[in-house]
């Protein structure tokens, strides 16, 4: 056992007794989870402290007794909104003074942010950041046991300090990373500069983790990474590529799904659309974000890849694997974009036939590369530009959900929606089809027949 990890259980310790007696009743914790999958990933690894320790967690941020904000800062409207949440906790900070409120997550990387908070938001008892999430135990020791604020942001990772405890969102799916960080500096992005550079988990780690998942019901596992298909490129005591550790999964007993995210094109491995095909448990489903479909624009988002590499790549994907479903993500208004650009970006989307496409409208990052460019868009060209590109996506959206109309396939439970009638399962391509009821429960596996499209789901029925 590492000793950070050793020092981090003693913390949980020292915890259970100070909360015991602290609290008259069993006092309640909130996380609030902003970003993407990492960060939700990142806030399970809170609570699970948090419950360890005694807390019971509550969904209403006012009434409990620690909320923590997990942030993201990759567009502006993020930072806005975790603002607007903050103010609005003043008045249940002021009436129970006890309560600690937090903020860790990738916003708190950046120093002007930490002073942002500090000004404006004095009631604020705790900030940490990415590298040291895994002191969360300690730091909320120091707060409880002092009656003291820490502020502890670290410019860079230390070591991946493994199975520290995690309460997992959903009992039959979850997400496991299988490395942090990013080396690719995307001219637009900050995540490179929130997130330290790549580091990959030992894949034995990653195992263990995943059979521990499995044995306690979970089905459905995501391996997480911002590039995915760099795994294990700076593994120095083994090696294991992306190929390797997919395949390793791949093949755990008992596992029913396996996906990925997020996979860069400039690195993707024409050998995994045959891996994928073979195997029973990876969905067939990539995300393969392309950003753009300019030449011009791609090479000052500094992707690395050509919008003709890109095409191949789909045409590849889609020759070997029938029925395979492509998302994307799409960046509109990037500096210097043309209407030329955009027109490309339109028909690289038409081409490929994106079964959805997540759309971002240019979010100018300070520190990235791109910030300093000139030849910013005008704000009511890129709303323009991004309610066409709406358009499109939904037209094919629509094209695409009516080829599914009558098919049979396996979804998996999620949830259940609109006043308790209808279960939300998910199908192997990672769509959503809503059904009625019935005995069934959520995380099982039922058979469904598609029925109508929706644009981005199905409605359907259960075949029993
Ligand atoms: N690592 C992943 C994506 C992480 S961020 C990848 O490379 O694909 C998720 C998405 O947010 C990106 O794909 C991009 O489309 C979008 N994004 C990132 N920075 C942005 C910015 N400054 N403005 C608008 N969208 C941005
Ligand atoms: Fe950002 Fe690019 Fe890294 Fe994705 S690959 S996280 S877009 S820098
Ligand atoms: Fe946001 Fe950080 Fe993820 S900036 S998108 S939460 S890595």
């Amino acid at each position: 056992m590492s000793d950070l990890k050793i020092e981090q259980y003693e913390y949980i310790e020292k915890l259970k007794r100070i909360v015991k007696n602290n609290y008259l009743e069993t006092p309640s914790f909130c996380v609030v989870t902003f970003g993407c999958q990492m960060n939700a990933k990142d806030s399970e690894k809170l609570a699970g402290i948090l419950e360890l320790v005694g807390f019971r967690e509550i969904i209403d941020e006012n009434a409990a007794d620690i909320v923590i904000f997990n942030t993201c800062t990759v567009r502006e409207n993020a930072n806005n909104r975790l603002y607007g949440r903050i103010g609005q906790l003043k008045t249940s900070f002021y009436k129970n003074e006890n309560k600690i409120i937090g903020i860790c997550g990738c916003m708190m990387q950046e120093k002007s942010e930490v002073e942002y908070v500090k000004k404006k938001y004095p009631y604020v008892k705790l900030i940490f950041g990415t590298f040291n999430l895994f002191k969360f135990a300690e730091i909320l020791y120091e707060v409880i046991s002092k009656d003291k604020k820490v502020y502890e942001v670290i410019d860079k990772p230390i070591e991946i300090v493994e199975n520290l405890p995690m309460k997992n969102k959903y009992s039959f799916k979850c997400g496991v990373n299988i490395m942090y960080g990013c080396n690719n500096f995307c001219s637009y992005c900050i995540v490179p500069y929130v997130r330290g550079r790549e580091r990959s988990r030992n894949a034995d780690d990653i195992i263990d983790e995943i059979k521990l998942h499995i044995k306690n019901g979970v089905k459905e596992i995501m391996l997480l990474g911002q590039n995915v298909n760099s795994y294990g490129n700076d593994l120095k005591d083994e090696k294991c590529s992306f190929k390797d550790i997919l395949l390793r999964v791949s093949n755990i007993e008992g596992l029913y799904r396996l996906r990925f995210m997020t996979s860069h094109p400039k690195d993707f491995s024409y050998d995994l659309i045959d891996v994928i095909k073979k195997s029973k448990t990876i969905c067939k489903h990539i995300h393969l974000p392309v950003q753009s479909g300019s030449n011009k624009i791609l090479n000052s988002m500094n992707r690395k890849y050509t919008r003709e590499h890109y095409l191949d790549i789909i045409n590849h994907i889609k020759s070997e694997i029938e029925n395979i479903s492509i998302t994307t993500d799409i960046i509109v208004g990037y500096p210097t974009e043309t209407e030329d650009d955009f027109n490309d970006t339109i028909d690289l989307i038409k081409q490929v036939e994106f079964d959805s496409v997540f759309t971002f409208k240019y979010s100018k990052r300070e520190g990235t590369k791109a910030a300093l460019m000139d030849g910013h868009i005008a704000d009511d060209i890129v709303s323009k530009r991004f309610d066409r590109l709406l358009e499109v996506v939904r037209e094919i959206a629509d094209k695409k959900t009516k080829q599914y109309i009558g098919i049979e396939s396996e979804a998996l439970i999620e949830d259940i929606e609109i006043d308790k009638k209808m279960f939300v399962g998910r199908l192997d391509n990672n769509y959503l089809v809503y059904f009625p009821m019935s005995k069934k429960n959520i995380g099982d596996v039922v058979r469904v027949r598609l029925k109508e499209a929706h644009n981005f789901y199905f409605v359907g029925e259960e075949i029993v």
